[in-house]
């Protein structure tokens, strides 16, 4: 497996260092139980050739939402973290869009230790993303074996570093049987979310996406989709539980994350979506949510933070 080459800086518990600087001992709560939470922003070049960050501010709160969940505390604040977010792609100059990735980890203080009296770090890591030709082209899906934790067993809505080992196997299972994702259910066997991104069915012009209660992480891009359905389709958004069967019913199915994007879904366990094509729907729902991201057409929502903006 070829190794992609590092960035040359990462911003490590307060500063720019040099990449190979930043380390963190293998006794530390980071490396033994994977005691960290963290972020994935977007920043997107801008059509006139700024850069501009998506959801920032709903990304960092999340970020501490996290850290409150898991008891954990953080010797940085959100403000000092969007700093630093500032100062590490002005250093790194990218020149397309950029991924961003804030972690707040236990570097030492055994979970049932009192937590205030742990040590905490924080890294922020950005590197070039090019465009992802799943968005245009789709992918194809299969239901995993392997089940979405629910609520009291890790909740979904913790995003932390150790939780998403509980997606290689699923990740792995898919691979093998030929699929780009898996599609995971949850304990009372309904459709939770994949790896990495919700799911949205269209079914005889209803737009459908499984509740918070279905074991997902709170996606900022689903809350956002839900929005462009209301202003650009006229349409709600119907949050409940989505059967395994009803996946393959749907006319059209996609995916919505900050790295997914929207991407379409063509299949589902070798059963076509639909006529086994991008549907219209998920089509104007893209290209109208890329559109804003990339500055193309206005943010009216108020998403996207210019980088130009955040002081240094
Ligand atoms: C498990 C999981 N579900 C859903 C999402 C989508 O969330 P968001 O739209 O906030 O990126 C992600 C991505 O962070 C994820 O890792």
């Amino acid at each position: 497996m070829s190794k992609p080459d590092p960035p040359q800086y990462i911003w490590f518990n307060g500063k720019l260092c040099p990449w190979h600087e930043a380390t963190v001992h293998v006794w530390s709560e980071l490396a033994t139980r994977g005691a960290n939470v963290f972020e994935g922003i977007r920043c997107y070049k801008q059509k006139d050739g700024s850069f501009a960050l998506l959801s920032l501010d709903r990304h960092l709160a999340r970020l501490f939402d996290s850290v409150r969940l898991l008891r954990m505390s953080s010797s940085y604040t959100s403000d000092q973290l969007s700093i630093g977010i500032a100062e590490l792609i002005h250093t790194l100059s990218l020149n397309q869009h950029v991924y961003i990735r804030p972690t707040i980890y236990i570097e030492y203080g055994r979970y049932g230790d009192i937590y205030k009296d742990a040590e905490y770090g924080a890294y922020i890591v950005a590197f070039s993303i090019p465009r992802n030709t799943d968005v245009t082209k789709g992918i194809r899906c299969g239901v995993s074996s392997w089940r979405r934790s629910g609520d009291l067993m890790m909740s979904p809505l913790i995003k932390a570093g150790a939780a998403y080992q509980a997606f290689r196997l699923p990740i792995i299972e898919a691979r093998r049987q030929g699929y780009d994702e898996a599609i995971l259910l949850n304990a009372n066997d309904y459709v939770a979310e994949t790896t990495g991104s919700t799911i949205f069915i269209v079914r005889r012009g209803e737009i459908i996406t499984p509740p918070l209660s279905a074991g997902i992480l709170e996606s900022i891009t689903r809350s956002h989709i839900i929005k462009l359905v209301e202003s650009k389709l006229g349409k709600t958004v119907i949050e409940r539980d989505i059967t395994r069967t009803e996946l393959y019913l749907a006319d059209e199915l996609f995916l919505a994350g900050t790295l997914a994007e929207l991407t379409p879904v063509l299949s589902i366990d070798d059963q076509p979506i639909g006529n086994g094509q991008v549907g219209l729907i998920t089509e104007t729902l893209r290209t109208t949510y890329l559109d804003i991201c990339e500055g193309i057409t206005s943010d009216h929502f108020g998403w996207m933070t210019p980088l130009s903006q955040l002081s240094r």
